[in-house]
């Protein structure tokens, strides 16, 4: 499983660090929504879909968190710890976060608006959803 991690380039100077992000240049789709979790609890899990047709990408804008993703074939885990890396989630793919730092941020990147229908939510269905591509 390819796993695709952007390296975000930050206009540092001696004030800081400044990170840009523009669809189709930085992002490779149109970004039709931005989202974000944080003050996640102690120990939550949270995710456990696919979709269908969306595209995303995760930015642990503070703190960290973990990612497990599962093509039906095979699963990897990714740590999100820098504002300066996007982890890529293509459609058909099983994710999961956890291990929320306290301090965790997490916005994400959609190629879509939220649409229920575009989810898998159950993991039998996501497999089979797979396998027959
Ligand atoms: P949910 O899908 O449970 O989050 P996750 O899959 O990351 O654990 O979303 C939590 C709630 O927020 C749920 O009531 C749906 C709502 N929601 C929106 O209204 N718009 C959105 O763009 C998203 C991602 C969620």
């Amino acid at each position: 499983m390819l796993i695709v991690k952007y390296m975000f380039q930050p206009h540092g100077d001696e004030r800081g660090q400044l990170i840009a992000l523009e669809e189709y240049k930085d992002i490779p789709f149109q970004i039709k929504r931005v989202y974000y979790m944080y003050e996640t609890g102690e120990g939550v899990r949270r995710g456990f879909h696919a979709h269908k047709k969306l595209k995303q990408i995760l930015i642990c804008v503070h703190g960290s968190c973990k990612i497990h993703l599962d093509n039906g074939e095979e699963q990897k885990e990714v740590i999100l710890e820098k504002p300066y890396e996007g982890l890529y989630i293509d459609n058909n793919m099983w994710r999961e976060m956890y291990d929320f730092s306290p301090d965790a941020v997490l916005m994400v990147l959609a190629s879509e608006v939220y649409d229920e229908s575009d989810y898998i939510r159950n993991y039998d269905e996501f497999l089979k959803f797979v396998k027959n591509k």
